[in-house]
């Protein structure tokens, strides 16, 4: 008996632990029903004659930038995959709050928190040298395209300078696993739809040119030593929340991107949408872009981090679903979802936007066993629960008046 409950644990376990055997490929109905249930496969593995177990677990995973939008996303994935989460965070997009509600979430509080500034070297070095990680997904950055315009230095330093540092500080630790959150931003005006990973990348902003920069910096680091494992994860658009209403997004001032914007228009927060352009060639004349369940995405970052156990070097992904959805596409759904209007006008077009914009999901599927389950009733069904039950995002109404999230 002693003997099989020893052999259940192994074999839990070993996803983690054996990074040189190869995966057991289940057979494809299997994977079919397993992708069907829970987003992903998880990968199997033979067991190794010489175990390193860890604790027990699957590994420690730290998420800089894990108290933002998608890191506690991830982080409610992680621990339910059974990884032990550990954030990092400098708080300048987030709060502490929605950390604790990952645990109120997971039944299992996050211990290591650690309120760090990834511009700071030594206290990240300190992070690394007293703590045993054993993966990185990499979130933390700033993300608005038309301030990344105004404040190049900001976002070169913050971004890319951040991530030198974290790259150094994981080197020095010898911690050599990274899962970076890029975007599909580094692709700019794409000659055609869908876009698949082999695509040239062209961004048109220092935003897109900060991802498509750490993107090179990990690969040259990937090719220059082989014991660095890299998957650059280019998401489409993140949009939802965790279906507790517990977790989502939560901007600071007006939103920037379409979906955050049309919940608060929804909600009554804000008076009305402006559409940029509808004379575009699509459909229905207005932009049409690939929007994902960030449920969805966590679970393709849990994908990503099994899967670094077996790549060589560096690989890339697209996180998408697949499927194009108009600005007008997504009000409408937003309107069925919370019973709501959702007043707009049409406004002159932006530049920089591209009419279509979409993923080839096909990548991922076949080497990650992930694929996108939920669609776009569900992502704005799960964004309206959010909003509703959390009309301030995290913050109390005491703490509105003029204070920082
Ligand atoms: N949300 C999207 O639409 C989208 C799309 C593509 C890529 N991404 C990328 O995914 C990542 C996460 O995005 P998100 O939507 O969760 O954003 P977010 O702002 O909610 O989360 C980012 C987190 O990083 C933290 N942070 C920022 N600078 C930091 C620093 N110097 N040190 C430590 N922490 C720092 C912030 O406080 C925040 O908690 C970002 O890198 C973003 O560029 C997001």
């Amino acid at each position: 008996m002693q003997t099989i409950i020893l052999a259940v644990a192994l074999v839990s376990s070993i996803a983690w632990t054996n990074a040189a055997q190869g995966p057991l490929l289940l057979p494809a109905q299997e994977s079919l029903a397993k992708i069907q249930r829970h987003g992903y496969v998880p990968f199997k593995r033979h067991i190794p004659s010489n175990l390193n177990l860890r604790g027990g677990g699957k590994g420690n995973v730290l998420i800089t930038g894990g108290a933002g939008y998608i890191g506690t996303h991830c982080a409610v994935t992680l621990q339910e995959a059974g990884y032990t989460v550990m954030i990092l965070d400098n708080f300048s997009n987030s709060c502490k709050k929605s950390i604790e509600r990952v645990g109120e979430i997971t039944g299992k509080s996050i211990e290591k928190v650690f309120d760090v500034d990834i511009r700071d070297k030594a206290a990240l070095d300190k992070v690394f040298k007293e703590n045993k990680v054993d993966a990185v997904i990499h979130c933390a950055g700033l993300k608005a395209v038309g301030e990344s315009v105004r404040e190049p230095i900001a976002y070169y330093e913050n971004n890319f300078v951040g991530a030198l540092n974290l790259i150094k500080a994981m080197s020095a630790a010898g911690c050599k696993k990274i899962v970076f959150s890029s975007s599909a931003t580094v692709y700019g005006n794409p000659a055609k739809v869908p876009i698949t990973e082999d695509f040239p990348l062209q961004c048109t902003n220092p935003y897109g040119r900060t991802k498509f920069f750490i993107e090179e910096m990990l690969r040259d680091v990937a090719n220059a030593d082989p014991e660095w494992k890299v998957i650059n994860l280019r998401y489409f658009n993140p949009v939802g929340a965790h279906s507790s209403g517990k977790i989502g997004e939560d901007p600071s001032g007006i939103p920037n991107n379409l979906m955050p914007y049309v919940t608060k228009v929804a909600i009554g927060k804000l008076e009305k949408l402006t559409v940029f352009g509808d004379d575009y060639d699509t459909p229905d004349g207005t932009g049409v872009r690939d929007y994902i369940h960030v449920m969805d995405l966590a679970k393709g970052h849990v994908a990503a981090v099994d899967k670094l156990f077996s790549i060589e070097g560096e690989v890339v992904y697209n996180l998408g679903t697949g499927h194009g959805y108009s600005v007008l596409d997504m009000v409408k759904a937003m309107k069925e979802a919370s019973g709501r209007e959702v007043p707009y006008v049409i406004g002159p077009r932006r530049s920089g936007d591209v009419p279509t914009c979409y993923a080839d999901a096909a990548k991922a599927k076949q080497e990650l066993h992930w694929e996108a389950k939920l669609g776009v009733k569900e992502m704005c069904q799960d964004a309206w629960n959010w909003q509703c039950k959390n009309p301030n995002g995290y913050r109390e109404e005491a703490e509105l008046a003029g204070a920082k999230k």
